[in-house]
């Protein structure tokens, strides 16, 4: 073996004048190695929904999620159904261990959700009435977003609210919540999640806001008049989120009537966060080169029209890793085939998805 003197070795990695330090400064600079970072670039965030079984079981998966993440919401974990088993039982085991995980890694964490239509215990459905509904509802408010106070970045205080399908006027949902207390249920937990935790912002969270076809325009139209409603009424809303659950084979994208829509929300003076995406890929073809570079197409081309809205503040994807994914569940392929609808692989590779996000941070104003 040749030995080279330490003096040789030294000077080897002078490139031209500048150190491999500062080459690999500036290649950084230029490409950064993670989402988080691109979006930190453009003043964004960019973080991801986790589960606490997925976070604590999976180191790896939880040093990726670091690196790639600046902040993270609990997939499942703050749920009724979870956080609230029964009527004067509270669970924070696996919110504690979340927020813990949130601050030891700078992290910064997204409540989900205070109101829903879905994850009601059975309790709740049980003994819930038009007479005491109202205080159970205030009770689970101010206990949650009171035990996390300080330590949440924004709440989704109501989630899911408008199902123009319901025949509502305004395209209220009918669900439980509407049913017990009538639309001011909104108002209420707004007003409530303001009080328990008066640092963090407060979301209204909806999906089905992407598309140019006639149910989501409708839709669109509801919660933006259900926005307008809100704030002329003094509600504490500080922000939309929009989920973002697109779908690979359509393409009924219409730039400009969303960029309306966020415009519209922003005019009320609202932050907009996009909080749950993915891009489903049943119907699209098995290849996975074809499938990913489809995916990937959908990621930059909603992203490129989301991120001209200066209101936009961030953009979590429900999901870092195909590996982890709720769509494997709620919409699998025909052909049993794994699906692919986020920016890392089942091994936590970037795929064409990831680049796309980049891309998405790297040209946004
Ligand atoms: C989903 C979770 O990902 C699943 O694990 C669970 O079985 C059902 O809920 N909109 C939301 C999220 O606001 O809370 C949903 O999360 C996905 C759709």
């Amino acid at each position: 073996m040749v030995k080279i003197p330490k003096v040789t070795r030294r000077k080897a990695i002078y490139l031209g004048g500048t150190t491999l330090a500062t080459t690999l400064l500036t290649g950084w600079l230029r490409h950064p190695k993670s989402l988080k970072a691109y979006a930190a670039r453009k003043g964004l965030l960019y973080g991801s929904a986790a589960a606490y079984s997925k976070l604590s079981e999976n180191q790896e998966f939880a040093r990726r999620f670091i690196e790639e993440c600046a902040i993270l919401t609990p997939e499942n974990d703050l749920k009724w159904h979870k956080i609230h088993p029964k009527p004067n039982d509270y669970d924070f085991s696996r919110g504690d261990w979340l927020a813990e995980f949130a601050k030891r890694h700078k992290l910064k964490m997204r409540g989900h959700t205070l109101v829903w239509h879905q994850s009601i215990p059975k309790w709740l459905k049980e003994t819930a009435n038009p007479q005491n509904a109202e205080s159970i509802l205030k009770e689970h408010i101010m206990t949650v977003a009171g035990h996390y106070q300080g330590l949440i970045h924004s709440w989704d205080v109501v989630n899911e609210a408008i199902e123009v399908r319901d025949g509502h006027p305004l395209g209220l949902r009918k669900s439980p919540w509407f049913q017990w207390l009538g639309k001011d249920y909104i108002d209420i937990a707004f007003r409530v999640a303001a009080e328990a935790d008066p640092h963090a912002l407060l979301f209204y969270n909806d999906y089905d806001l992407d598309y140019d076809i006639p149910h989501q325009n409708a839709k669109r139209e509801a919660v933006l008049n259900l926005l307008r409603s809100l704030k002329e009424q003094g509600t504490p809303i500080h922000g939309l989120g929009i989920q973002a659950h697109l779908s690979g084979p359509e393409t009924r994208f219409n730039a400009e009537k969303l960029k309306q829509f966020l415009a519209d929300v922003a005019s009320l003076d609202l932050k907009i966060m996009v909080t749950e995406m993915d891009v489903y890929d049943r119907g699209l073809p098995y290849d996975y080169e074809k499938r990913d570079r489809r995916i990937a197409e959908v990621y930059e081309m909603y992203l490129n029209t989301v991120l001209e809205e200066p209101n936009v503040i961030g953009v979590l994807t429900w999901g870092l890793s195909d590996r982890y994914t709720w769509l494997s569940k709620h919409r699998p392929r025909n052909d049993k085939a794994p699906v692919r609808p986020l920016p890392l692989d089942r091994e936590f590779k970037p795929k064409l998805a990831w680049e796309s996000i980049a891309n998405s941070f790297a040209s946004s104003t």
